[in-house]
């Protein structure tokens, strides 16, 4: 039973369950503002952060000490961030959404496994929160590629955002295009209601709406001029949820009628090429770390990933043309796996 590697072989074999513990107690502490209080007031004493906080004394210290034994706090007159507590900060967004959004999708992976009818549920607000914050650095370079590349007669001016979570992809989207103007529509209530305090915050009002609403119901939900010239239709990873949801069908449907109604529309769409098995998975950090689990998950909750191949050939069907194609800056992904395309339909 116990041999005398025992102890190293416990503590390498335990690692996986210290990263578990880890994940959530980083993303509660980032989601509820105790990084951010500790970064504006270092030095500062656990009561009066706990106060401020509106948290419970006992759990913040607890917290804070557990947090200071993986190396993101430190205790030296009061409790203050080390320099990789700073750091985390920035990557709060990929917390957001997979262990906010997907912590909760995991904890049913044993039901669902056993029972294919099932999906497991996800806290859909934290996944489109989360999912918008990491779009700063990846989807929201691809699609200002996609609208700057665009034939100069058709770049959109408008653009409605099916799926839009927060509202925060397309909101930093107005925010460094001024002639930009915006149409956000999200079905889950409490996306909305974070957009639109931060759309009030950004002094958005006049050039955005947010409206709650399904991908589905976007026809009746805007009225575009010009045969939809210089207005484009965008869903960023939400065609892959509409595919389990509704079925391919629907999304042609949507797709077939959005162009006939508007021949001069065009589609923005960002998507992931579903290729679990690909060489880079092994071997690539950000594939392990992040498209790893995104695929698992993607798998368990009610949503489908396609590879690029297969939207490519469904696009193609409807008549549409990819006028340009991107990825993201390989400074911020380098794996090949998130595409980016500007349809528009054949004449
Ligand atoms: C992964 S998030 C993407 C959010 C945002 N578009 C982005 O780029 O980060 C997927 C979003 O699609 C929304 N969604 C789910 N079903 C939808 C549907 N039928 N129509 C429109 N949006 C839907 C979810 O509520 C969620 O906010």
């Amino acid at each position: 039973m116990l041999t005398d590697d025992f102890e190293r072989r416990l503590i390498e074999n335990t690692q996986p369950v210290r990263y578990f513990f880890l994940a959530q107690a980083l993303h509660h502490a980032l989601h509820l503002g105790l990084f951010a209080a500790l970064d504006a007031e270092p030095g500062a004493r656990a009561d009066a952060l706990a106060q401020r906080l509106g948290f419970d004394q006992h759990r913040t210290e607890a917290l804070l000490r557990y947090l200071r034994n993986e190396g993101y706090t430190v205790l030296a007159d009061g409790w203050s961030l080390s320099a990789k507590g700073r750091e985390v900060q920035v990557f709060a967004p990929w917390f957001e959404m997979l262990v906010g959004g997907y912590a909760p999708s995991m904890e049913q992976l044993g039901d669902i496994l056993q029972d294919g009818t099932l999906y497991a549920s996800r806290n859909t607000t934290k996944v489109g929160e989360g999912s918008c914050g990491i779009g700063r650095y990846d989807a929201l370079p691809l699609v200002e590629q996609l609208i700057d590349k665009a034939d100069p007669g058709s770049r959109p001016e408008t653009v409605i955002d099916l799926g839009c979570g927060d509202g925060s992809f397309l909101m930093d989207l107005l925010v460094a295009r001024p002639g930009l103007r915006g149409v956000g529509v999200e079905p889950n209530e409490g996306s909305v209601v974070l957009g639109e305090r931060r759309r009030a915050e950004l002094g958005l009002g006049e050039r955005m709406t947010l409206k709650q609403g399904s991908a589905q119901d976007a026809l009746k939900l805007v009225d575009l001029p010009d045969g939809g010239r210089g207005s484009a239709f965008m869903t960023a990873f939400v065609l892959q949820e509409l595919m389990e949801q509704e079925g391919q069908e629907a999304i042609e449907q949507l797709l077939a009628s959005a162009f006939e109604l508007y021949p001069e529309v065009r589609w923005l769409v960002v998507e992931m090429d579903h290729k679990p098995l690909s060489p880079v998975m092994g071997s690539h950090g950000l594939a392990l770390n992040f498209y790893n689990p995104y695929f698992l998950i993607h798998a368990v909750t009610e949503q489908r990933l396609e590879t690029r191949e297969w939207w490519d050939g469904l696009f193609e069907r409807l008549g549409l043309t990819a006028e340009v194609v991107a990825h993201p800056d390989p400074r911020a992904d380098s794996t090949g796996l998130q595409f980016g395309m500007l349809l528009s339909k054949q004449k």
